[in-house]
């Protein structure tokens, strides 16, 4: 028998809302949070493999080949103590720990997640295989609240945003996200943000509709999750994925397409939805920023767009933000 751990009220109270109001408001949706889950973060990891989605090993070249200069940037002389929004990305953020470890010897480093297990393994791995990276995981809610200690004189908090996972937040939202971030900086502290530029629309749909069908099974699993979580009776497989490329909104999105009419109870809400034949489900958006945009919005967020990285096709764009 499998069992599942109870999830706290807080967190299943806020999927049920999160759930109600996207599947009865039209046209409907989920919140891409949701696809988080366990098998989601494993089917997430797949998705980082594939020869399809560039954008891990992208950002991966580019910091292999300038962590140096990115983190000599940064800490301009001071020491530096390095935060991280999100704990998927510790395999990259590696690179730029080694980079300030060479700098400065140790390195203090605080990946900040919602997910205490995410955090749990991102930490055992650093540990492991860097002495001089002492990791302090605090669990939050960064997208609500955000807050970092003040430090001493001479030392400088560099802010980790990197993965392109702001691209997951709607203009306004990702505005709002990186002025928290802003506020709780001093001057001299940087954030580094990594985005996903616009390209041709093949790479961007092959990235988000790969051929071996991982990334459909990630934007399945979503209904495989409600069906466990809030008792529904999705029958995942009579939904189709589809990717998008919105050029006019300038993001992939992603659905899920019901196939066949079809009633949905999910119990634990006491909903029954009519899917229509044809009918999407909104699931994801994947923002894509033009050249100038990311630097606008480091900019409006209160931060000195300082210095830009990039790759040889310019797919990615890794930029250093300070607080003047
Ligand atoms: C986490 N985030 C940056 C991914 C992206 O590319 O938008 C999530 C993802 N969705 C489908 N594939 C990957």
């Amino acid at each position: 028998m499998a069992l599942t751990a109870p999830l706290p009220a807080a967190h299943s109270d806020r999927i049920a809302s999160a759930v109600r109001v996207g599947l009865t408001t039209h046209p409907r949706s989920l919140p891409p949070w949701l696809f988080y889950d366990e098998a989601g973060s494993h089917l997430f990891e797949q998705i980082t493999q594939l020869p399809e989605y560039y954008l891990t090993r992208t950002e991966r070249s580019i910091f292999a080949a300038h962590a140096t200069a990115i983190v000599t940037q940064a800490a301009g002389g001071e020491r530096l103590r390095v935060a991280e929004l999100g704990a998927g990305s510790a395999d990259k953020t590696r690179l730029l720990l080694g980079a300030v470890a060479a700098l400065q010897t140790s390195v203090l480093y605080e990946p900040v997640d919602v997910s205490a297990t995410a955090l749990d393994h991102a930490a055992q791995r650093i540990a492991q295989e860097m002495p001089s990276v002492t990791v302090a995981p605090r669990v939050m809610d960064y997208t609500h609240r955000f807050a970092l200690n003040t430090l001493p004189p001479g030392e400088r908090w560099l802010v980790l945003y990197i993965g392109s996972s702001i691209g997951n937040f709607e203009p306004d939202a990702a505005l709002r996200l990186l002025t928290q971030v802003r506020a709780a900086l001093r001057p001299g502290d940087t954030l580094l943000l990594g985005v996903d530029r616009v390209k041709d629309s093949a790479t961007l749909l092959a990235a988000y509709d790969d051929a071996a069908g991982v990334t459909a099974a990630f934007n399945r699993n979503l209904l495989v999750r409600l069906n466990r979580e809030l008792d529904a009776d999705f029958h995942p497989e009579t939904f189709a994925h589809r990717a998008v490329w919105n050029a006019t909104a300038s993001r992939i999105e992603m659905h899920l397409e019901s196939r066949v009419a079809q009633p949905v109870h999910i119990r634990a809400l006491d909903l029954t939805l009519y899917l229509a034949a044809g009918e999407r489900i909104h699931t994801e958006n994947s923002y894509k920023y033009q050249p100038g945009q990311a630097e606008a919005l480091l900019t409006h967020a209160g931060f000195h767009p300082e210095s830009i990285w990039t790759d040889p096709n310019a797919w990615l764009t890794v930029l250093l933000g300070r607080v003047v």
